[in-house]
């Protein structure tokens, strides 16, 4: 296991943020932590990272206890917010980074280079970071996160507020960078981004994980087919175990429906009772 989360706690005040969350997430690993508006992904990602204290439980990675100083260089972080530094350059911002972690200067240049060209900035490098759209500022924070070599890579949110193609590029490079060995934990509202990219998701609702799996056993544990019916009567969904039975059941329903397979998203309504970001 490269995460070990065990008892993780958060509170603010009367309100508990993160509640006694456990989870193990294993080397080479994406993984997606998924729920509402205020679940506690953010602030798990946080303690995680060390940019905020637990106030209970302990989490380890890579067997280190997440407070160590040997933690730091094992991970890079990608926070939900924008935080480059928009009066310096594409290149000015990585340098800085790597600074920060103390890599010798010649390696420096070279990484620099080698991360603007995966992330596909490298021609406007000098530019300044304030000119950049919203996707290549959040490509620049990912390859400012990679500057040190993390092994693990924390990503709040990557592809949120980008354009369906932009997020695709974004996909490639987090299957790119799985492919070469690193493990990452990342949180989305978009479900069927985590059914796509992701090994296994983590359901958080009020601070607490409320369901754990692959997308395929989330979605077998639903059923296997949906049923959306509009206007008639009733307006809604159901859910059945085999395509027959929700063929029968159309069969008496007065009204336009839709017979289609489940999907995370479902899993995700069906479990939270809500829609993301409601
Ligand atoms: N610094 C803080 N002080 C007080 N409350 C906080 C602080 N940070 C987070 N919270 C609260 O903790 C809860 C969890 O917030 P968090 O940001 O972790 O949620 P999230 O799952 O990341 O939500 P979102 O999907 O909106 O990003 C929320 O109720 C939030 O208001
Ligand atoms: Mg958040």
């Amino acid at each position: 296991m490269v995460i070990q989360i065990n008892k993780l706690t958060k509170k603010y005040g009367d309100l508990t943020a993160v509640d006694n969350l456990d989870l193990h997430i294993r080397k080479k690993e994406v993984f997606a932590l998924l729920g509402p508006n205020g679940a506690g992904k953010t602030t798990t990602i946080r303690m995680l990272t060390m940019l905020t204290i637990p106030t209970g439980g302990k989490a380890l990675i890579n067997a280190q206890d997440v407070t160590s100083n040997k933690v730091k260089k094992e991970i890079g972080v990608v926070p939900q917010h924008m935080n480059l530094d928009l009066e310096l350059t594409a290149w000015e911002n990585l340098e800085l980074h790597g600074r920060l972690h103390n890599m010798p200067r010649d390696k420096l240049k070279a990484r620099i280079n080698e991360l603007l060209t995966f992330v596909e900035i490298n021609p406007r490098a000098f530019e300044l970071a304030s000119n950049f759209s919203g996707g290549m500022k959040r490509r620049l924070m990912i390859a400012r996160a990679l500057m040190h070599y993390p092994s693990i890579l924390f990503l709040d949110e990557p592809t949120a507020g980008l354009d369906p193609q932009t997020r695709r590029k974004i996909w490639d490079l987090i299957r790119r960078l799985n492919a070469a060995g690193l493990t990452v934990l990342m949180t989305t509202h978009y479900i069927e981004e985590a059914q796509i990219l992701c090994h296994r998701v983590g359901i958080m609702d009020k601070g607490r994980l409320i369901a754990l799996g692959t997308p395929q056993e989330l979605m077998e544990k639903v059923g296997e087919v949906v049923v959306e019916f509009f206007g008639g009567t009733d307006t809604g969904y159901k859910f059945f175990a085999r395509r027959q039975q929700a063929l029968e059941y159309v069969s008496h329903l007065k009204g336009d429906f839709l017979v289609r397979e489940v999907n995370l998203e479902d899993v995700f309504v069906e479990i939270t009772g809500r829609k993301v970001g409601d």
